[in-house]
């Protein structure tokens, strides 16, 4: 009987504490909602070109019998890392042509009518979020270098 209580006891100590801790805790961090997007995203526009795993296609540095260059990986081997984010954003945003202004025929498509700011701005967090820390520093410095930050 005394046993019983005892676990009844534990049982409603346990779910106030429960009660008590979901009020303290603020709604889902931000960052964690838009990688989430950001893996949605990337997953539904990217992964097809980009490779699933960020890997890019095979051979991406030769151009292919129509002159464009394929896919470059989005991991630490590509040179993705080597833009600030304002370049990036604009890559995905407007194309690779449309964004330097460069005469060239690119197949990255732009994502300007498909994708929102917000969504782009996600996948290229879920994008970063898959390089090392090492590799994050070194693009946070490029970025302080090209004045984003
Ligand atoms: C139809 C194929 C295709 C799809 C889909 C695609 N890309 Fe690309 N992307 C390319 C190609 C090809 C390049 C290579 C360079 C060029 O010609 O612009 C490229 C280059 C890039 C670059 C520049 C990388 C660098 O190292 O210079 C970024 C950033 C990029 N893509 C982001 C994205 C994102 C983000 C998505 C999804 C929202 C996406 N791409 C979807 C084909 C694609």
């Amino acid at each position: 009987m005394r046993k019983s209580f005892a676990i009844l006891a534990s049982a409603s100590v346990l779910a106030l504490m429960a009660t008590a801790a979901a009020a303290q805790n603020p709604p889902p961090i931000s960052g964690q909602q838009e990688l989430s997007v950001g893996a949605r995203v990337y997953a539904k526009s990217c992964a097809s070109c980009h490779g699933a795993n960020l890997e890019g296609q095979p051979n991406w540095r030769q151009r292919n019998e129509n002159g464009r260059l394929p896919a470059p990986p989005h991991n630490v081997r590509g040179h993705t890392w080597h833009h600030d984010d304002e370049t990036l954003f604009g890559i995905t945003k407007l194309g690779t042509a449309e964004f330097t202004g460069l005469d060239i025929e690119s197949d990255m498509p732009a994502f300007k009518d498909i994708l929102s700011d917000d969504d782009i701005r996600a996948v290229l967090t879920y994008i970063k979020s898959r390089w090392s820390d090492r590799i994050r520093q070194r693009q946070d410095s490029i970025n302080r270098r090209a004045g984003n930050r």
